[in-house]
């Protein structure tokens, strides 16, 4: 087992699903102790017992991360259960409903907003807090590579949170680096969880689809992705500040 975070203490919200367990399972093989973090427990459990069958060590901590109480107990609680916090990856996020910008839904702009950039911004507000009054961290958050790099058509609502996320991620880390902690983001393409699954597409015509726009010809794995987090999140990325890694098997290149 390679013990890059031996010892270390992360943070990882959106651990129940997705990209932010593989993640979650990815730091835990590498030695880390890892609190997973969302507002329900049953799928924070699961990626808790498959991080424990692995022989590694997790917690599930419930908390929504719009919520500013939340996200400072959040930090409290791995603290108190692992004695620090040296890692965050703010990785929750959500796509919301699909439409041209003149017909957008107004309360789900202000929730996509509200989950993506109030979520990533009140996340980050309290894991510096603690970090740069205890030696230091790292954070990495999750973008995409929609909104700066790309467009989805008709979904303007998650391009934009998509794209302050990145910005806000940039005025972070040149905030806080002079304090010891270092802010980066990924910027995934599509990857292979639901969130990437156009609403009653099958695997075969998903699968097409992938082979038609993205060059290497295939979704990204969630494994790609949490190897590009876990480097941003490690010492070897120590001259890498605010840095936005696109991850998009050449979408964009
Ligand atoms: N799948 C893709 O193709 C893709 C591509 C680029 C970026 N991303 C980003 O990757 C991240 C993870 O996406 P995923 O594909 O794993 O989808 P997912 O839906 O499985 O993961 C999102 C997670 O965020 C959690 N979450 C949502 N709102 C929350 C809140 N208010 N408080 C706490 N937790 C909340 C959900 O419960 C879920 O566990 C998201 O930020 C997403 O925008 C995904």
């Amino acid at each position: 087992m390679s013990t890059r975070f031996a010892d270390k203490s992360v943070l990882i919200t959106g651990g129940g699903s997705g990209i932010g367990r593989g993640i979650a399972l990815a730091f835990a093989g590498e030695g880390a102790r890892v609190a997973v973090a969302g507002r329900s427990l049953g799928p924070l459990a699961e990626t808790v017992e498959l991080i424990e069958r692995a022989g590694g060590k997790a917690v599930a901590l419930t908390g929504d991360v719009t919520n500013s109480e939340d996200a400072a107990r959040l930090v409290r609680e791995v603290v108190e259960q692992f004695g620090g916090l040296d890692v965050a990856v703010n990785n929750a996020g959500v796509f919301g409903a699909a439409g041209p910008v003149a017909d957008i839904d107004e309360d789900q702009f202000r929730w996509v907003f509200e989950v993506n950039v109030t979520g990533t911004l009140l996340a980050m507000k309290h894991q510096i807090g603690h970090m740069r009054a205890h030696g230091g961290g790292a954070i990495v958050n999750v973008s995409s590579n929609l909104g700066v790099h790309k467009r989805a058509d008709g979904a303007g609502a998650y391009n934009a949170s998509k794209a302050a996320v990145t910005a806000l991620t940039r005025s972070a880390a040149r905030d806080h680096i002079g304090e010891g902690v270092r802010i980066n983001t990924v910027s995934p393409g599509p990857v292979d969880t639901p969130m990437s699954t156009r609403p009653g597409e099958s695997d075969t015509a998903k699968s097409d689809r992938m082979k038609a726009e993205v060059p290497v010809g295939r979704a990204g794995a969630v494994a790609e992705i949490a190897a590009a987090v876990l480097y941003l999140a490690s010492d070897e990325a120590g001259y890498t500040v605010g840095a936005d890694l696109v991850l998009d098997g050449g979408v964009t290149a």
